[in-house]
């Protein structure tokens, strides 16, 4: 299991990480996140979240896509599959501790991939959509929203160096990983964007 700084800091913080402005943010993005699944993907059995963090997105799309036969979440961070078990009330989802750069499922055993402000943290994050294509079946859906801006280049400079930031930069790892028909959505004020593609 990875232990990278980001990782264990949402660790620490999965008991609270629902609370204040900051989880009304995160649901929010969530929620516009499910909307827009619900676009691109009308009827999926099966989905899967990555950095599923405490479980809400995928609560919300349990709730609109009552025909999924399953919902696996996998997070890095253990902590916050704990709270997410413990807050699911369907039992169609399922919970697990893993990371997107090591999915441990076989390939071709979801037709919809989402993945909420996680992509950013990943430690490799190549891999990590690499693994994604893997997953999907072919004609499958990936919903992957994160912070996306040019605005966000000056970022680049220092901490978050080498993370791809940009619509281009994503776009480029999406293609490279195997997906086609690559179209961007803004879901929240100008940074947060979500990239859906098509396998
Ligand atoms: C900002 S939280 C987002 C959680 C949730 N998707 C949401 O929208 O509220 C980022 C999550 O990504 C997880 N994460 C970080 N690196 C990861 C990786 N390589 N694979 C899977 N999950 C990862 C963190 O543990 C954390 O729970």
């Amino acid at each position: 299991m990875a232990r990278d700084r980001d990782v264990a800091a949402f660790g620490e913080r999965a008991q609270r990480y629902n609370e204040g402005w900051l989880g009304q943010l995160h649901h929010q993005i969530a929620d516009r996140a499910a909307d827009l699944a619900l676009t691109c993907a009308p009827a999926p059995r099966r989905i899967l979240d990555v950095g599923c963090g405490t479980g809400y997105l995928l609560g919300r799309l349990a709730a609109r896509f009552p025909q999924a036969e399953a919902l696996a979440g996998i997070d890095a961070a253990s902590a916050m599959v704990e709270v997410a078990r413990g807050a699911a009330t369907d039992g169609r989802l399922r919970f697990m501790a893993g990371t997107a750069e090591r999915l441990p499922w076989p390939a071709a055993s979801f037709d919809l991939v989402v993945s909420t402000t996680s992509f950013d943290h990943w430690a490799d994050q190549r891999t990590g959509l690499a693994q994604c294509a893997r997953v999907l079946e072919p004609g499958g859906t990936l919903v992957l929203a994160d912070l996306f801006s040019v605005l966000l280049l000056p970022t680049l400079l220092a901490a978050r160096r080498g993370k791809a930031r940009t619509r281009r930069r994503a776009t480029q790892l999406v293609t490279a990983a195997g997906f086609h028909s690559p179209q961007w959505h803004r879901l929240y004020a100008a940074i947060i964007q979500a990239v859906t593609a098509t396998k």
